[in-house]
């Protein structure tokens, strides 16, 4: 197995603790932490100063909590584990108002969050006056207030001043209230860095920038650094004739006379489709993808290469934000796939 999938955790700490430094975060780490690996994302997080973690996976709270009983652990989605919630100290997300009439007496010492559904049309109150009313209760041990923003991602997409509009109706409302809560916090990645943390909140809840992802395109390159490479190694290189093919069912078809690598590397691996419809890096030269296959990959290369050489998916210079742009996928689609049992894992750690 030489493909190999490298974390680097001293780059994701610089990310995470230059971010930390200047406000403080919910770090974002569902899905195994964008799948950079729960416990190697954590350790490093925590090193940077985070203390709020945030996912949607209870088991992935549960285990949060088992690391540090001090830090805050927030549960982004609904659940009914109430004893599980409130055994460890898990913050949850209150849906709805319905969730509170059904469940309210179930609830009683567990840290509530109160989610605003906004334009996104996830979870959440539809209005400011149905959240203000369960505060009126008086009820609940509420610590936050929420929402997500679907569009702030959109840098012409003008839904996001309407959302961002919402948001601000629902805090004037819940004015009163505001000084009782340590956690207003709304926004993500995209719209920390395009305006800043928001007056009035207290955290920003990243994803993407923290693990070293631009979530935009037009933003400096020096703002993120990518925390991941992938790469594999050259096993063969064929000649294929001008007119014969290669791959299953004729995958690729030679107009000329064609030289091909393949590599031990596929969609099994979890690459994306989409990302074969873009260059790897041999030997800092830049080669098109002819076919991606499950296992392999046939690369279209010149007479430099040969076998033993290592093939780049995902480094320097092939970044998952810049793919993001060019239409592969979400930073966090690219990174979900990635299937760490078919990879050699190669750590940069972070030094004692
Ligand atoms: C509720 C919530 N908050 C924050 C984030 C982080 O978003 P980003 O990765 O764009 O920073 C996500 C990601 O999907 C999310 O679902």
């Amino acid at each position: 197995m030489s493909a190999t999938l490298t974390f680097n955790q001293q780059r994701l700490f610089k990310q995470a603790r230059s971010l930390q430094e200047k406000q403080n975060l919910i770090v974002v780490v569902k899905n195994n932490a964008y799948n950079f690996g729960m416990e190697r994302a954590y350790k490093v997080f925590y090193k940077a100063g985070i203390r709020s973690y945030a996912t949607t996976n209870l088991e992935e709270a549960v285990w949060l909590r088992k690391q540090d009983d001090q830090i805050t652990v927030l549960l982004l989605d609904p659940s009914t584990e109430f004893d599980v919630l409130r055994e460890h100290d898990i913050s949850l997300t209150l849906p709805n108002v319905a969730f509170y009439h059904q469940y309210k007496e179930h609830l009683e010492g567990i840290k509530i969050h109160l989610v605003f559904k906004n334009l996104l049309n996830r979870f959440g109150f539809d209005t400011a006056e149905e959240m203000k009313a369960i505060f009126d209760d008086q009820f609940l041990t509420i610590t936050g207030i929420w929402t997500h923003f679907a569009f702030a991602d959109e840098l012409s997409d003008e839904r996001y001043e309407i959302e961002k509009e919402n948001w601000s109706n629902v805090l004037t409302v819940l004015e009163p209230y505001l000084d009782t809560l340590t956690f207003i916090h709304a926004q993500n990645s995209a719209s920390y860095l395009r305006e800043g943390l928001f007056d009035q909140h207290t955290h920003i809840r990243a994803g993407a920038i923290a693990y070293g992802a631009r979530p935009y395109y037009d933003l400096p390159e020096s703002l993120a650094s990518q925390t991941i490479e992938v790469s594999a190694s050259v096993k063969e290189v064929v000649f294929v004739p001008k007119g014969q093919s290669a791959g299953y069912s004729a995958a690729f078809v030679a107009e000329e006379d064609t030289l091909l690598a393949i590599c031990d590397i596929g969609y099994g691996n979890g690459i994306l489709r989409t990302r074969s419809k873009h260059e790897v890096i041999i030997n800092h030269k830049s080669f098109p993808i002819a076919v991606l296959m499950m296992s392999h990959l046939m690369v279209k290369v010149d007479a430099s290469v040969t076998i033993g050489n290592r093939v780049y998916l995902y480094n320097d210079a092939l970044k998952l934000d810049d793919f993001a742009h060019k239409g592969v996928g979400a930073f966090s689609e690219q990174m979900a796939t990635l299937n760490h049992q078919t990879f050699k894992i190669n750590d940069i750690p972070l030094s004692e």
